[in-house]
Formats: structure tokens, C-alpha cells, sequence
């Protein structure tokens, strides 16, 4: 194969990572798009500028034997079916984090991908941001010595507009938020320290959001509209935040042990007025710890009598083009070089099903009084 051909199920919202892949003279093409909106449809058509196949039904896409692989970039409650019946039709599949909504969706997403003989990669953009990669690199080379705690806090500014006014606010589209945002941070703590979660437990409420609005009351029509901080004049058909049908947690903490023992706590919280991931690990040696989302790293090692070289260091990091830090382009990319090439890809099936089942674990334990919950182990896949 000198090109891969892809067929991209959910073509707006986080679809447009389409427009990474087509090169019509470079080593992906965007072949085909299904969609349940016919305007999403519509807009796709008119931007990829080329004839190109378009349909409401996501199963004629998998049919097309000009399609070699399905990118699915839909919400997650359709992520196990879609993922699944385009592994079973034989295509190699870009699947959008989080997996699935539950660890049992994971374990057949997992099933249908051994049996398929096909690749599979989760969209886990965060392993190439430069600023998580940098810290990645840190633990590795063993600046801060044996990592023993991590400490994860995620003020989720923005959290009415990008989850509570939409499909995520509700249980049965997402499990919960410790599930689809924190899928993220979840596999961040798991790929930097090396290790996954064996048992978690959480305690989280709606604090905020939700309410007793109506649920089709939108801004535009809203009698609050005035004095409601939520209030968003340029987006008419989003919901409001304050509806009556938001089930999920918008405030939570989990605390986590890890398989090789290192002790984990993380944060969540969607009323914050900024926007931040601040992670620290401490290690034998030193600590490290995010200043802001995207530019600086500090390093701090332990003194002893010893006298010690370079013992703190603040590292600088270069602004990167593209969505995510500069994360998107590379993660497309990766996705291609796996298929043309066979180059492992940096974010794995098996990391995307820890994550799940981390963050499902973690929300059953925090609907249920906080109790410990073991992480279910990962199935014999032969
Ligand atoms: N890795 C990241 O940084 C990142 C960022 C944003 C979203 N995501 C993930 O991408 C996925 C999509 O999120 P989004 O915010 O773009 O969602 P969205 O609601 O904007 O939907 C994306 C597209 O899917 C279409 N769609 C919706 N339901 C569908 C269905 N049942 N069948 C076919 N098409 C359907 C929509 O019309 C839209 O074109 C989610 O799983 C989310 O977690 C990942």
C-alpha cells in the first residue's frame, strides 16, 4: 500500500481531523464520510473541495472496498458498535478516546481486533504533546529517581460550554466525566509512571451544573439570559447548562494505586473560570511538576551533602503549530505510518481499555459511597 485510503465516521466536531489526513499527493486520502446530520455531510462535501462519498448510513461506508480504514470520530456511546463492525468488515480503525463506555465495550472492541488480524490505534493525542513527551522523557531517563506519588488536578474552565450543554452531561451518552475527560489524564498518569491503575476509588456530586430547567430551553429564549454566566449568544441550539436531564458528576476526586504501588489523587473540577492540567510527580530523586498547560516544565532534585550539578531546572518549551499543543498532525500521522509502515503506534488498544476501565471503575465507586473498586484485569487475548 503507497497510500492509505480513509473512510471518516463523524465528519464535524473532532471529524475535522480529517483535514490532517487528506493529501491527495501525500500518503493518506480521505475517501468517504458518514454522518447522522446531513448538514455535517454537507459542510464536509463543500471543504474537502473533491468528489468524495458521503452517506447517512455508516454501514454502506464500511462496505466501499476503496476505504482501507475507518477513522471514528463520534460520540462515545457509538464508539464499541462503530469500532467493531469496521474491524469486522476488515478495515484498520482510528478509534477517538475514550474506547468505549464501559470495560465490557473495551474487552469486544479488543476481541473483534485479534480476530480481525486489522490495526487499531486510540485517539490518545496527549502522548504527543510536547509538553506531557518532555515529562515522559524526564521519568524515563530517571531525573526524579523512582516515581512513588503522583498528583493530578484538572480545572476544566469552559466546562458548561464543551460538556454540560451538550451530549456528555448525560450518563447513558458517557458513563460519567471521570470517564470522558478524565480518559485523558487517566492514561497520562499510566504512560509517564509506566503503570497501571489496579485499585481506585472516587467521590464526586453536581455541585454546579444541572437543575430544573427545561430540557430544550435554549440561551436565546432564556428569561436568565442577563445574569446566567453560562449564557452564549452565537451558539442557538445548545442546551442549556442548568437542564433538567445532566446526570453527571461536574465536581470529583479519585485516588488511585497503581500495579508497580505508586499512590495517585486526581481532580476534576467543570465551574473552574480557568483553564488547567497541572501534573506532579514526586520520585526518590526530585519532583516535577507542569507550570502551564503547554510551555514549562520544573524539575526539582533532592540535595544531599553531596554537592549536585544542575539540580533544578525550568524547561522552556517552544510553541508548536496545530490543534492540541501540536498534537493533532503527529497523531495522524502516527496513524498512517502504522499502517504504511508497521511502526508501533504510541497510543495503544490496551492503554485505551486501562483507561476505561480506570475511569468506569472509578464512577461506579463514587455513585456507590466511595468504596474500593479493584480494576477489572485485562482478557487473555490469543
Ligand atoms: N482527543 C481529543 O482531544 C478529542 C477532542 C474532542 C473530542 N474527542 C472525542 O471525539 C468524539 C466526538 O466528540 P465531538 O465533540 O466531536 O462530538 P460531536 O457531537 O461534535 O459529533 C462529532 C460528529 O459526529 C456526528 N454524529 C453524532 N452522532 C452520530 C452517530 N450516532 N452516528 C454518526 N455520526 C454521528 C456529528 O453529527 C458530528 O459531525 C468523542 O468520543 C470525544 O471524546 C477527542
Amino acid at each position: 500500500m503507497k497510500q492509505v485510503k480513509i473512510g471518516v465516521i463523524g465528519v464535524t466536531g473532532r471529524g475535522v481531523l480529517w483535514k490532517h489526513w487528506h493529501k491527495p499527493e501525500g500518503k493518506s486520502i480521505v475517501a468517504g464520510g458518514a454522518d447522522i446530520s446531513e448538514d455535517a455531510l454537507q459542510k464536509f462535501k463543500s471543504e474537502i473541495k473533491e468528489k468524495v462519498f458521503t452517506t447517512l448510513d455508516y454501514k454502506e461506508l464500511l462496505k466501499r472496498k476503496d476505504i482501507d480504514a475507518i477513522a471514528v470520530m463520534t460520540p462515545d456511546f457509538t464508539h464499541e458498535e462503530y469500532a467493531v463492525a469496521a474491524l469486522n468488515a476488515g478495515k484498520h480503525v482510528f478509534l477517538e478516546k475514550p474506547m468505549a463506555i464501559t470495560t465490557e465495550g473495551c474487552d469486544n472492541i479488543l476481541k473483534a481486533w485479534k480476530q480481525s488480524g486489522k490495526k487499531l490505534m486510540i485517539g490518545f493525542n496527549m502522548r504527543h504533546m510536547r509538553i506531557f513527551q518532555t515529562m515522559k522523557d524526564i521519568a524515563d531517563t530517571g531525573t526524579i529517581g523512582e516515581i512513588k506519588a503522583v498528583w493530578v488536578r484538572h480545572f476544566v474552565g469552559r466546562g458548561g460550554a464543551w460538556y454540560f450543554r451538550t451530549w456528555m452531561s448525560e450518563r447513558k451518552n458517557s458513563t460519567g466525566l471521570l470517564l470522558q475527560k478524565a480518559a485523558h489524564d487517566i492514561d497520562m498518569i499510566h504512560w509517564i509512571t509506566g503503570s497501571y491503575t489496579k485499585k481506585v476509588a472516587a467521590f464526586g456530586s453536581l455541585d454546579f451544573y444541572g437543575g430544573n430547567k427545561p430540557n430544550d430551553l435554549t440561551c436565546p429564549e432564556c428569561s436568565e439570559k442577563e445574569t446566567c454566566t453560562e449564557f452564549e449568544s452565537d451558539k442557538h441550539s445548545i442546551k442549556c447548562a442548568f437542564r433538567k436531564a445532566i446526570d453527571v458528576e461536574d465536581n470529583s476526586v479519585m485516588i488511585m494505586e497503581l500495579e508497580n504501588g505508586i499512590k495517585a489523587s486526581y481532580e476534576q473540577c467543570h465551574f473552574s473560570p480557568d483553564y488547567w492540567r497541572n501534573y506532579t510527580f514526586i520520585g526518590t530523586e526530585g519532583r516535577m511538576e507542569n507550570l502551564d498547560d503547554t510551555s514549562k516544565v520544573i524539575v526539582k532534585t533532592r540535595r544531599s551533602g553531596k554537592w549536585k550539578e544542575f539540580s533544578d531546572r525550568t524547561y522552556d518549551l517552544k510553541p508548536v503549530e496545530g490543534g492540541h499543543g501540536g498534537a493533532d498532525p503527529v497523531i495522524s500521522k502516527d496513524f498512517v505510518d502504522m499502517l504504511l509502515t508497521g511502526k508501533e503506534p504510541v497510543s495503544t488498544p490496551e492503554a485505551g481499555r486501562m483507561s476505561v476501565a480506570t475511569g468506569c471503575a472509578a464512577t461506579e465507586s463514587l455513585r456507590n459511597g466511595g468504596k474500593m473498586m479493584y480494576i477489572p484485569l485485562m482478557p487473555d487475548l490469543v
